[in-house]
């Protein structure tokens, strides 16, 4: 049984970027962990999201935590601007380095910038290329969608992922590490989620969307992670 609090982070990609100020003061009051801000270089990706100007107005608008999910080529380019810029954890991607010792020095330079490291996978990596890397990093974001686009619906044949890096890290004794899902994670599934092992949960669209506001969104996210805890 998990002893972590389970978070709540919001991603803004479905955000209404006209009222980005409020989106974000809306999110914190009702009580969600930490921000999690998706950059894109339209080359890791192809799209391009944006850049340290608006990590840096959603860091004067809350005290939460802030972490960039680095959909970039070349991570190591952008670490100190956005560290600079308010983001105290720093998700790259595995599949944008050559190999693990190119990933230790993108880890030592995030450490270097005062920032937690962390990594994400893509569907198509396996665990088993990151294991090597689990004592170096505070957090690895499992992707449950093709990273680049919000909106998209989760792969439940990837929980299995979860799953086996939950019993890795209890075997490794990391009661703190975290396992972050991020892609598609919506009410209905959140059960399966935290079930899986997953401790953070990254919720875009579940919580700005047309259909409700980000008040009442994030206040249901939490009922359901509440009785999913329940049983
Ligand atoms: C996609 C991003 C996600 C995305 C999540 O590449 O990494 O953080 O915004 O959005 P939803 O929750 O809508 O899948
Ligand atoms: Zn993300």
């Amino acid at each position: 049984m998990l002893t972590q609090k389970i978070e709540i982070a919001p991603s803004i990609l479905t955000a209404d970027f006209g009222a980005l100020r409020s989106q974000i003061i809306e999110v914190t009051a009702a009580g969600v962990d930490r921000i999690h801000l998706d950059i894109m270089d339209g080359h890791f990706v192809p799209p391009l999201s944006f850049s340290t100007e608006v990590v840096t107005a959603v860091a004067s608008a809350t005290n939460l935590p802030i972490e960039v999910h680095l959909m970039v080529e070349n991570p190591l380019k952008y670490i100190e601007m956005f560290a600079e810029a308010g983001a105290s954890t720093h998700i790259f991607h595995f599949e944008a380095m050559q190999n693990l010792d190119s990933c230790q020095t993108v880890i030592q330079e995030i450490k270097a910038s005062n920032s937690s490291p962390a990594v994400a996978i893509s569907p198509n990596t396996n665990i088993d290329s990151i294991l090597e890397l689990m004592e170096d990093i505070e957090q690895v974001t499992v992707m449950t969608i093709e990273p680049g686009w919000g909106g998209q619906k989760l792969r439940p044949e990837l929980l299995s992922k979860i799953i086996d890096l939950r019993k890795i890290t209890s075997e490794m004794n990391l009661p703190n590490f975290n396992i972050e899902i991020d892609g598609g994670v919506k009410i209905d599934n959140i059960k399966q989620c935290i079930t899986a092992g997953a401790n953070v949960l990254v919720a875009g669209s579940a919580i700005y969307n047309d259909n409700m506001n980000p008040k009442s969104a994030v206040e249901e996210l939490r009922i359901a992670i509440n009785n999913s805890l329940k049983k």
